[in-house]
């Protein structure tokens, strides 16, 4: 399968005729190629997008839902298809590469229908004496920034770009679409989908290429309006430095604590655990990733960890060099005395899940951000301790809190530096429906159904000065 540029419309070699070769994270078969776009038609996938801009953003907003609806309506149709090329690119399983492709076009519909009861807002001016009833009106609404530039990562191609992709489209954005390199086979297939449904040429641009030649041409460049990417936070410090003050969406790492008190359900909290951790080998912004577990518990959920642990079936890890650092991570834990539980063998980049008690804040694995399958343990002795330490994290996305005791739930909650808190369940972003945005380390803005709509647009009040009003 090979993957071309997509620039007004049309599919396209780069001109250098540049490619990148795809292997897979399987196996390392070689399963395609995609065009490696230059400096130049990276800046022309903007200029177009610009120039399409100027007619989107007056277009009905009922033709906005038909093209949209119609590429729902062929993607539903190829779902079988494109979770198989999804789980060879990617190396998710199939029922997870499923999930995430379903779970995209409920997205991409639900945003239609939010997009269709949005409402607009009107003010009056007469509650103050000098205006006189009907003199001063006025209504706002929201309209498209323009050209938003969204990028993906590798662990969601599909689902964490039509959460940026549809909100903007609906609202009167064009967009400029860089995934990254892993699962862009499956996203060209996707987005292409689009542009068969009939958007205009330039409103939707895709484009591929090393992030090293492209990335800053792309995020510097004065015609973007929003940059919305999910990525690392290395590279969301990045985009705040160099991105010319333009608002910014950014969904970054995350470090999600797991806090065991003496009253949780112990069953409950170690399945929730194990498969918050370990789902796509914890290569989950969401992922739990450190566990804060009172001590006279700890030996009791260690244990039914470690036996849920033996179901698990693992996938490998995305690449060489995401294994090699959860391998190093783990030894520095070794090396500083932590209790190893279960070490997990590697096979190539097949990493079997670890499991390590005893961590303590000089450890590496008690601050970085694993996003591969070990869990760490933090014994606590009070909940003040465990909140001191989950706010001592760099990253604020999601934590939980497993307990039986509602008042103690959100007690502890209200004081948990994060976006979200999930009490008795795993990190997840989704619902789609759900509001999602970090803090600190992991981001800002916060995206969902009407969050992203209004994120993708803003507000425009036009004022009505009316002088002859009296009747
Ligand atoms: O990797 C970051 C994703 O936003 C996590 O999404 O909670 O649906 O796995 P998820």
């Amino acid at each position: 399968m090979n993957a071309k540029l997509i620039l007004d419309n049309e599919l396209k070699d780069s001109q250098s005729t540049e490619i990148i070769k795809v292997y897979s994270p399987w196996d390392g078969a070689e399963i395609g190629s995609l065009a490696a776009a230059n400096e130049s038609e990276a800046k022309y996938a903007v200029e177009s997008a610009a120039q399409a801009f100027k007619t989107w953003r007056y277009s009905n907003l009922s033709d906005r839902i038909a093209i949209l609806s119609k590429a729902h309506t062929l993607l539903s149709q190829r779902i079988p298809e494109l979770a198989q090329l999804l789980k060879s690119e990617i190396a998710k399983n199939y029922a997870d590469a499923k999930s995430e492709i379903e779970r995209s076009l409920e997205y991409l519909e639900l945003t239609i229908d939010a997009a269709r009861f949005l409402k607009g807002k009107s003010f009056n001016a007469d509650m103050f004496p000098k205006y006189e009833r009907g003199r001063k009106q006025a209504v706002y609404k929201r309209e498209g920034l323009g050209v938003v530039l969204a990028i993906s990562p590798f662990n969601y191609p599909i689902n964490l770009s039509i959460t940026k992709i549809a909100p903007a489209l609906i609202m009167g954005n064009t967009v400029v679409f860089k995934p990254a390199t892993v699962g862009a086979l499956t996203a060209f297939e996707f987005y292409k989908a689009f542009i068969e449904a009939g958007l205009p040429k330039g409103v939707l641009n895709f484009v591929t290429g090393s992030s090293s030649k492209i990335g800053d041409v792309l995020l510097t460049h004065p015609q973007i309006s929003l940059i919305a990417f999910t990525g690392s936070t290395r590279v969301g410090d990045h985009i705040k430095k160099v991105s010319n003050g333009v608002p910014l969406l950014l969904e970054l790492g995350g470090k999600d604590n797991a806090i065991v008190t003496a009253n949780a359900d112990l069953d409950r909290a170690a399945s929730e655990i194990v498969s918050g951790a370990f789902s796509y080998n914890g290569q989950r912004c969401t992922a739990q990733k450190l566990v804060l577990v009172y001590e006279s518990i700890a030996a009791e959920l260690i244990n039914k960890i470690q036996s849920k642990m033996q179901e698990l079936q693992m996938t490998p890890m995305i690449d060489a060099g995401a294994a090699n650092y959860v391998q190093e991570l783990v030894q520095d834990a070794k090396d500083k005395g932590a209790q190893i539980i279960i070490e997990g063998t590697r096979e190539g980049n097949l990493l079997k899940p670890s499991l390590i008690s005893n961590i303590t804040p000089q450890m590496r694995l008690f601050k970085e951000e694993q996003f591969g399958p070990v869990l760490p343990i933090v014994l606590v002795s009070s909940e003040q301790q465990a909140i001191e330490y989950a706010n001592m994290s760099d990253f604020g996305l999601q934590a939980s809190v497993y307990t039986k005791d509602l008042e103690e739930a959100y007690r502890i909650a209200d004081q948990l530096e994060v976006g979200t808190v999930q009490i008795n369940g795993r990190g997840d972003r989704g619902p789609d429906n759900y509001p999602f945005g970090g803090i600190k380390g992991s981001g800002m803005a916060m995206q969902g159904l009407e969050e992203s709509l209004e994120l993708m647009s803003r507000g425009k009040l036009t004022v009505l000065n009316l002088y002859n009003q009296k009747h």
